[in-house]
């Protein structure tokens, strides 16, 4: 780029004026900026953004994630999806405690070393809570740097994401910048994603109120609507399950999740469903360690979501206890419909108001679609 210092001092004006307001831009604590950092990973700023305040009231420091249990941290991060971040969030806060003496490192290879932290966590932690030069780079920045540079680069294609990280390196402030970190490069990679999420949008961008615009080399050519190049998708992995619902005095029956999806988080039991595989046949037997013996009906509702590349489709059943409750034990529960102590997955959380609203007549539950199309999540 042949004028850095002015693209510079263009986007960072833009960005004083146009700058939403959002808790962690309010901070400079680096637990705090960490914390949302990983929760925007996947997920929007207006989603993020109840889950961050939930859990900064809860865990203020680093020291109090260290001290909380799994579950606990769990249960604040229930329906925000891609729990493997939260494990990693917690198991990195107890080794900050125990090598850093709770204070989070500034060192890069200190920080780069904890559970879950990729090149995008540390430079985003390290420039804006510590000010230091490092560059970040997602979909909305490599969208930015593909169309100043007119350059056909894709963040998904490692080879491309090789040359945007060079790119945003490139463009960096290299001072730390004023008062607050005024001018430098947090600031600066704040002000790349703003532009990103509010001008140079996936589609539309909205070329003639940028700041950019007399520097962006896709506008001069006419291109900025074919930039950055589209990567194609694999289509999602079509999976069948099955839940059984099954109910006591206004409780549910959730059990914990174990494996590569959603490990330690809890919801109905449930089976995963071979090509023509009885579900009700399939869900017995998934009862049956748990000493539960009900009577299974399809309640003909239906959960449709999707996860990392996983197209699910649940059958929603219901269960009649024939026999007693068995008490809860370590790998199964009985939960409230509203309660948050437990960390539910998204699909036990709407199970679980879905057995609040239960009373409802069964006609009009039948085929009622628990619908979540667009969700990446579960
Ligand atoms: N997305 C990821 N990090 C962000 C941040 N700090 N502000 C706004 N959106 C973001």
């Amino acid at each position: 780029m042949r004028d850095a210092a002015g693209v510079r001092r263009s986007l960072l004006a833009w960005y004083r004026r146009n700058r939403r307001s959002m808790p962690w831009r309010e901070t400079s604590d680096p637990y705090r900026i960490w914390v949302s950092e990983v929760m925007l990973q996947q997920t929007q700023v207006a989603t993020a953004t109840p889950y961050y305040e939930r859990f900064v009231a809860r865990f203020p420091d680093v020291e109090a994630l260290a001290r909380a249990d799994r579950g606990g941290v769990l249960a604040l991060w229930s329906g925000l999806g891609y729990y493997q971040r939260a494990r990693h969030l917690h198991e990195a806060a107890g080794i900050v405690v125990r090598e850093h003496g709770g204070r989070v490192p500034s060192d890069p290879r200190a920080f780069a070393a904890l559970p879950g932290v990729g090149r995008y966590t540390l430079g985003a932690v390290l420039s804006m809570g510590f000010g230091l030069p490092w560059p970040v780079l997602d979909g909305n920045v490599a969208r930015v740097l593909a169309r100043l540079m007119a350059q056909p680069l894709a963040v998904k294609r490692p080879v491309d994401a090789r040359q945007l990280w060079a790119l945003a390196e490139g463009l960096l402030p290299r001072a730390r910048g004023g008062p607050g970190g005024s001018g430098g490069p947090g600031e600066w990679n704040q002000a790349l994603m703003e532009l990103g999420a509010l001008v140079c949008t996936p589609r539309a961008p909205r070329c003639e109120i940028c700041p950019l615009r007399t520097h962006c080399r896709a506008r001069a050519l006419g291109v900025q609507d074919s930039l950055p190049p589209v990567v194609a998708r694999r289509s999602p992995m079509r999976v069948r399950r099955a839940v059984a619902c099954v109910r006591h005095r206004g409780r549910l029956l959730v059990v914990k999740r174990e494996g590569a999806h959603l490990n330690g988080l809890w919801e109905p039991p449930g089976v995963e469903l071979e090509r023509g595989e009885d579900a009700g046949a399939a869900l017995a037997e998934r009862l049956k360690p748990l000493g539960v013996r009900a009577r299974l009906v399809d309640s003909g509702a239906r959960d449709r979501h999707t996860i990392t590349h996983h197209d699910i489709t649940v059958e929603v059943w219901e269960g009649k206890l024939r026999e007693p409750a068995p008490r809860a034990g370590a790998r199964h529960r009985w939960v409230a419909a509203a309660g948050r102590s437990i960390g539910l997955t998204a699909l036990g959380a709407r199970l679980a108001r879905r057995a609040k609203a239960g009373s409802k007549p069964a006609k009009a539950r039948a085929r009622e679609t628990l619908s979540r199309r667009a969700s990446p999540r579960a």
